[in-house]
């Protein structure tokens, strides 16, 4: 299988934040984000592997700043990391100023998605080979993240972690 750059996954999704999608300080619904965050993190996985994926996990998800109703919300989702089956994308989230049109980071979060075949096995993906120097910090603390996601899930021993063990020794 090819390798492939996290450029090659990379999904924008902007959109609106409308009434029905906000709680009572008319601030954009967490749950709303999370969707929207989870549909461009499956069309990157998706990129990546061009195969059928689902959601394993979500890792980190950090809601720094409210979005007020009205507000142009732009989701940007990238593999930043492949292992065998499992392919973890990393998820900006930008709110756009009406006038002036700058961008500001609103949110991040960090998602575990898995490519499986049609009876839902999971099966192998490409390589991700990162470029800029953000891509390549994302990658090398990617490997920690997943061992942190599987001892909080009950999948790996804490004496197993090799690279959270590392962090502590
Ligand atoms: C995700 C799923 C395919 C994993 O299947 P499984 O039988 O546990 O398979 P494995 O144990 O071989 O794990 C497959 C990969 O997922 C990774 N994984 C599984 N659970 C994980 C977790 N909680 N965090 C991080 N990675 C995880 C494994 O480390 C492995 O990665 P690798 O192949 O890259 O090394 C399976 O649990 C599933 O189908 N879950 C439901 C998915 C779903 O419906 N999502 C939508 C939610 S409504």
């Amino acid at each position: 299988m090819k390798a492939k750059t996290p450029s090659e996954s990379r999904t924008t999704l902007t959109d609106l934040v409308l009434p029905s999608e906000t709680n009572p300080l008319n601030n954009l619904f967490g749950g709303e984000l999370l969707a929207r965050m989870d549909r461009a993190a499956s069309i990157a996985a998706r990129r990546h592997s061009r195969r059928v994926t689902v959601t394993a996990s979500v890792n980190h998800v950090a809601f720094n700043r409210a979005i007020p109703l009205g507000s142009v919300v732009t989701v940007e989702a990238a593999v930043s990391r492949a292992f065998k089956s499992s392919m973890e994308i990393y998820i900006d989230v930008w709110t756009e100023d009406r006038e002036s049109g700058i961008k500001t980071k609103a949110n991040e979060a960090i998602y575990t998605f898995v490519a499986v075949d049609e009876t839902g096995r999971p099966v192998e993906v490409p390589e991700l080979i990162p470029e800029t120097e953000l891509e390549k910090q994302r990658f090398e603390a990617a490997l920690r993240r997943k061992q942190l996601s599987l001892v909080l899930a009950g999948k790996m021993k804490p004496q197993e972690a090799t690279e959270l063990k590392a962090i502590f020794q």
